[in-house]
């Protein structure tokens, strides 16, 4: 099953991928993760990326395209995947499409109050990458992972300033990408103001039809 999470920033789709991910045993590739790691390791890449995505701007799309090609030709992601972040605009897309046969893309819909209300209080898991809220999803014990004992924070581009950012360059760039997939049959729209298991009820019908 070759899946394409789509949908604002915050609207969960990292979420409900590792969940997927877990139930049909398939990896949750996302950029912004693979981007992330080299920000950390301080690769050539990471350098590059840091600024970009502090800001809430988009990573150029040859190097994105090339990352996911690269990541995509692992042996784990031969059967299925779910692209989770990934195309973020129409040329990416397109790319995309000259090496790789989608089975559906899921469209995450959400108000953009509720996008800031859910990026402002994530708070994410350093060691195993869970993802909390202080609010919807508190851990147990503020600061610490339920799950490794890992140490919570704060991505940097979860400030106010970027978040609005974000949402901006998301209806400029990615939000295209709706009609572009309608067009082609594979768009299937699912409602992310609902909670996880709903959602995730959702996604299953679609994956199973
Ligand atoms: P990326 O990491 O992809 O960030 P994003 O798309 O902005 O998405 P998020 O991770 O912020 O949100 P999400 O939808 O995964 O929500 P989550 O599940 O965490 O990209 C970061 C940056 O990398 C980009 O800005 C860009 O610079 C670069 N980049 C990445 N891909 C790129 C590409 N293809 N091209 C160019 N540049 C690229 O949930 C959010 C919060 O809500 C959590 O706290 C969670 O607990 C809570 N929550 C989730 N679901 C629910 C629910 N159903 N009910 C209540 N709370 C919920």
């Amino acid at each position: 099953m070759k899946l394409i999470f789509l949908g604002p920033p915050g609207a969960g789709k990292g979420t409900l991928a590792k969940i997927v991910s877990e139930e049909y045993n398939i990896p949750q590739i996302s950029t912004g993760d693979l981007f992330r790691s080299a920000v950390k390791e301080g690769t050539e890449l990471g350098i590059k990326a840091k600024r970009i995505m502090e800001k809430g701007e988009l990573v150029p799309d040859s190097l994105t395209v090339e990352l996911v090609k690269e990541r995509l030709a692992r042996p784990d992601a031969a059967t299925g995947y779910i692209l989770d972040g990934f195309p973020r605009t129409i040329p990416q897309a397109d790319s995309l499409a000259e090496f790789e046969r989608l089975d559906s893309v899921i469209n995450f819909t959400l108000d953009d109050g509720i996008v800031i209300q859910r990026l402002s209080g994530r708070r994410i898991c350093r060691s195993c990458g869970a993802i909390y809220h202080i609010i919807n999803l508190p851990a147990s014990r503020e600061g610490i992972c339920d799950r490794c004992q890992g140490e919570l924070y704060t991505r940097d581009d979860d400030q106010i300033e970027s978040i609005k950012n974000r949402l901006e360059v998301y209806k400029k760039q990615t939000e295209p990408l709706i009609k572009y997939y309608r067009e082609k049959g594979k768009l299937k729209n699912i409602d992310a103001s609902t909670d996880p298991e709903k959602m995730m009820a959702e996604i299953k019908a679609i994956i199973d039809r």
